[in-house]
């Protein structure tokens, strides 16, 4: 098969396994976009979602701030062939705006900047992005610096609102003196800029070190590493194998013995291997460590995506529904981390992205068992942080909001196409988009990015 027509197949196979938002596709044109607007309904946009090989943003960026941060990461920009402004063109449409704030002191500081960016944005583009580049707000600041810091928290929490027709708003935060070109940064400016990101809205990343020196491959990150993906056979975790293949790493995929059949036809068409075990199993952080390292002789990649819901209200709580979830989303993955981090097979820059929830930061009527488990996975990624340190290693959490899967098909019309527009974007999210942003934590380039938890959720109107 020629490279295009592979490309094209590809294409094809992801956008079979995605569901599609049939209203999201007949509000996008012609009557529909007519009939939406007289009535106003919801106009949720069709969301750009990431091509191997297609622009980066679609239009030229402007950076906005006048430090050296600012010059350092237009000069990044270009290196990456991108149309860079410094100053906006009247009626010129924008792809991207990057405004780096690295050097507030005082919120009267972030006029300038916010009143330029304000006056830029009617010129975005479909699918545009804005991402703020600044720092941590921390108690030792002069509460002056920590006010001016953390007013860019409500900036973008704020503008991610205020956007239309698909664009973005995002933050990037950089901790201590870490600077603003520092390639842990970068990789997370060029996530929040490009499409992988399309379901990303008003959140932040946090660099907390520089990160990586090797030089970059964008299109190949995960080129010559071995992945392993728990619950592969379907849903988020399938898609996250995909995701990950496609970005160069060879694929281990895991789930239970029932789920065989399917968790083979991932296997083989990912041109991984499949592993039917039951995570919860004492032994399974050994045998996934075994399996890996007896087929490819490393595992640099653990992603905890396996996940179950036996959702009833506190009240009518039994102990089968509350353990079964608490063994499986959170208990299991406790033990397989611990046998990740004792063995010396596991301590080559090793990466662990846990899959949490939104119902786990808001918490959801009716999920206290899984709500606690999702929350504690959050608790454990940022304890096991240091762990990973010692290693060159990075540990993150990716919670979803709502995304079109078998699991959310089953939720009553109704409450579902409440629950699916309640976010900026109108729309649920697709498991690509979770996919993207694990990949996104897997990269060598993010080695600075840890102990963070981002939301993929469309900036869902519940929680932070
Ligand atoms: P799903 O139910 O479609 O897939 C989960 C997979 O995990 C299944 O293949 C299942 O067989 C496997 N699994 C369950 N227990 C296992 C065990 N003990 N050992 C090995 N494998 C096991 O779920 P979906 O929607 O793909 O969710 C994936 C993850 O994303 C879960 O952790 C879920 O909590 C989380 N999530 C999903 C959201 C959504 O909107 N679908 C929203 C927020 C979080």
């Amino acid at each position: 098969m020629s490279p295009q027509n592979k490309q094209n197949s590809q294409r094809k196979t992801s956008a079979l396994h995605e569901k599609t938002d049939k209203y999201t596709e007949f509000v996008s044109r012609g009557f529909g976009k007519d009939l939406a607007k007289r009535l106003g309904l919801p106009q949720p946009a069709v969301l750009r979602r990431y091509t191997p090989n297609g622009p980066l943003v679609q239009g030229p960026i402007l950076v906005l701030g006048q430090g050296a941060g600012a010059d350092a990461v237009a000069q990044v920009l270009l290196d990456w062939h991108q149309d860079v402004r410094r100053h906006a063109t009247p009626k010129e449409k924008l792809g991207a705006i990057v405004a780096v704030l690295d050097e507030l002191e005082h919120p009267d500081q972030l006029s300038t900047p916010m009143l330029a960016l304000g006056a830029a944005l009617r010129d975005l583009n479909k699918n545009a992005r804005v991402v703020t580049v600044s720092r941590v707000a921390s108690i030792s600041d002069a509460p002056a610096v920590a006010a001016a810091r953390n007013g860019v928290d409500g900036i973008v929490r704020s503008l991610a609102k205020e956007l239309r027709a698909g664009a973005t708003a995002n933050g990037i935060l950089l901790a201590n003196d870490i600077a603003a070109q520092a390639p842990s940064a970068v990789a997370a400016l060029r996530f929040f800029l490009s499409a992988r990101s399309a379901f990303v809205d008003g959140q932040f990343l946090t660099a907390s070190s520089a990160g990586s020196t090797t030089a970059p491959d964008w299109d190949k990150p995960l080129n010559g590493s071995v992945a392993v993906v728990t619950g592969a056979a379907r849903g988020i975790g399938a898609s996250i194998a995909r995701t990950l293949a496609r970005d160069g790493a060879t694929v281990l995929v895991v789930d239970v013995p029932a789920a065989g059949d399917h968790l083979a036809a991932v296997a083989n068409e990912i041109h991984g291997t499949a592993l039917q075990l039951d995570i919860t199993s004492l032994d399974a952080g050994e045998r996934i460590l075994e399996h890996a390292i007896s087929r490819y002789g490393r595992l640099d990649i653990v992603v905890h995506n396996a996940g179950i819901t036996r959702d009833k209200l506190l009240a009518n709580m039994d102990a089968a529904k509350w353990d079964s979830v608490i063994a499986v989303n959170i208990a299991s993955q406790l033990r397989m981390n611990e046998a990740f981090l004792a063995s010396s097979d596991f301590a080559n820059n090793p990466r662990i992205i846990s899959v949490a929830s939104t119902s786990g930061i808001a918490g959801n009527r009716g999920q206290s068992n899984y709500a606690a488990s999702k929350a504690g996975v959050m608790g454990m990624v940022r304890s096991t942080a240091p762990l990973l340190s010692e290693r060159g290693g990075t540990v993150n959490a990716v919670a979803p909001g709502f995304i079109e899967t078998d699991m959310t098909a089953k939720i009553p019309f109704a409450t579902r196409e409440v629950a699916r527009r309640l976010n900026s974007l109108q729309q649920g999210g697709k498991p690509s988009d979770v996919a993207e942003a694990i990949a996104f934590f897997a990269q060598p380039q993010a080695a600075g990015v840890t102990a963070n938890v981002l939301r993929v959720c469309g900036q869902n109107m519940v929680g932070q």
